[in-house]
């Protein structure tokens, strides 16, 4: 019988293969047109998993199902593993600048290209695959192993948000193992502690009751997007703090431990001008990229909506304008209280020339893992192991909102290990995974479930 690392080994190849089967159903959670697609992957992992001989449903919520499988067979007395993933994508269209079609993955450079191929189905699938390897090594699993899988963390999460809260005792482990997060840097690995909250809403700015000429009305009724652009002027004080009253109350600022500790894994103003080919960086004054990334919440318009911005021109006041604003949290924040807040704010800088009708939408908390517990210590022995080098600790800007609400219900520890590069170019246009990190993902799972569990 093979070492479930010389198992993993011998069928790379086909693990591959099976991912791109995975990468191939376009599950993108966030359009409607593709919920039978959704369905269809979640039905596909149920399947793979009773295949690998554990116990495996799909879970009807709202909107798209979860995927639940367990294998028990460690017994009563030995600790258990629950690890989460996701299994719906991004939008992706071929128009947005990929080389390659994004629902059929290619190998090509040292990377798999597709929508997904990282964030997260890449990552979920070398957790599938470590545990397969452990059911073929040459001992039984020596953890019980769950796991809980989600099909809408790109476009809100409710309903898994709702499971974790009335169903902890069906998801209770001794620990939670989540790849979807990523590394510093190809031979730099790392292992993240911190991840922001998220609230995200829409604004909808009414005007007159129907579109109007400009030059009968320009300069008689108040234009609702100019409105938007007075709004959205005051959302952020000249130092580049969010304006909003009450927004930092909670935050709970990093110790200068901590700040050394980043600052030990430089990212400059001009890396980050570099990176995104932006003339000059921005952001709240005093702090560094790195924390103002990681370790502050910020504020950020991600579209606004309204009028005539097609081919040519159109004289114009529209009726009404759209503006999307969503905040990232840190760890303490309550996403229902500052979209109160922020709320209270934007209604005391409208003018009484409109009316304003807000949207919320899906977010939660920000997380903080304890980087002392033990489990943390058999995660950064399982990267050692790997790169031959110690991972350092750092904060991510995402958010991936199941993390508090685990921490929450289930009371566990859970362990932010991935294995994305910076550059991986999740959400965007040709997204990719490093196929010599998939591996190494899987071996890194590996060592972890040998030094946790024995
Ligand atoms: N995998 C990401 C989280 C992430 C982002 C990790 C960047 C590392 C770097 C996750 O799938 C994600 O995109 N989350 C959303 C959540 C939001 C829609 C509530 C995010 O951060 O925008
Ligand atoms: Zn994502």
């Amino acid at each position: 019988m093979p070492t479930p690392h010389e198992y993993a080994h011998e069928h790379a190849e086909r693990f591959r293969q099976e991912l791109h089967d995975l990468l191939r159903i376009p599950s993108i959670s966030t359009d409607p047109a593709y919920r039978s697609e959704v369905r269809r992957c979640a039905d596909w992992l149920a399947a793979h998993l009773r295949g690998l001989g554990m116990t495996a449903e799909t879970i009807p919520t709202n909107r798209h199902p979860l995927v639940y499988a367990e294998w028990m067979g460690a017994g009563a007395d030995a600790k258990t593993v629950l690890t989460y993933g996701h299994y719906d994508v991004q939008p992706a269209d071929v128009d947005e600048g990929w080389h390659s079609d994004p629902f059929e993955p290619e190998e090509r450079d040292g990377n798999i290209y597709a929508r997904g191929a990282e964030d997260n189905k890449g990552q979920l699938w070398l957790q599938i695959k470590a545990v397969e390897s452990l059911f073929h090594g040459d001992q039984p699993p020596a953890c019980n192993l769950k796991f809980i899988i989600e099909g809408e963390e790109e476009s809100g999460g409710e309903s898994i948000a709702k499971y974790v809260a009335e169903n902890p005792e069906k998801l209770k482990a001794d620990v939670c193992l989540i790849s979807d997060t990523g590394i510093l840097a190809f031979d730099k690995p790392s292992i993240i502690y911190a991840l922001r909250g998220m609230v995200a809403t829409e604004l909808t700015v009414t005007g007159p009751d129907h579109d109007l000429h400009s030059g009968s009305f320009g300069g008689v009724v108040h234009n609702p997007l100019q409105v938007v652009a007075e709004i959205v002027s005051k959302l952020h004080n000249a130092d580049g703090s969010v304006a909003v009253p009450g927004f930092y109350d909670d935050v709970v600022m990093m110790s200068d431990a901590e700040r050394a500790e980043l600052a030990k894994t430089s990212w400059t103003e001009a890396e980050v001008a570099t990176e995104t080919g932006v003339p000059q960086t921005w952001g709240e004054v005093g702090f560094s990229p790195r924390e103002r990334a990681g370790g502050r919440p910020t504020l950020e318009i991600n579209g606004i909506g309204g009028g005539y911005a097609g081919i040519g021109f159109k004289t114009v006041i529209p009726s009404s304008a759209l503006v999307k604003i969503s905040c990232r949290l840190v760890a303490n924040q309550d996403p229902d209280r500052i979209y109160d807040l922020l709320k209270a704010y934007v209604a005391q800088i409208t003018p009484p020339t409109v009316t304003v009708e807000w949207k919320k939408f899906g977010g939660g908390h920000g997380a903080l893992v304890d980087i002392h517990a033990p489990e943390m210590q058999a995660a950064v022995r399982a990267y050692e192991n790997v790169w031959g080098v110690k991972p350092v600790f750092l904060r991510e800007g995402g958010s991936i909102p199941v993390v508090a609400d685990l921490q929450r219900h289930v009371g566990m520890p859970v362990l932010l290990i991935g294995f994305g590069l910076p550059t991986d170019n999740i959400h965007g246009p040709n997204e990719h995974f490093n196929i010599e990190l998939f591996h190494r993902g899987v071996d890194t799972i590996l060592h972890f479930y040998e030094i946790y569990a024995g």
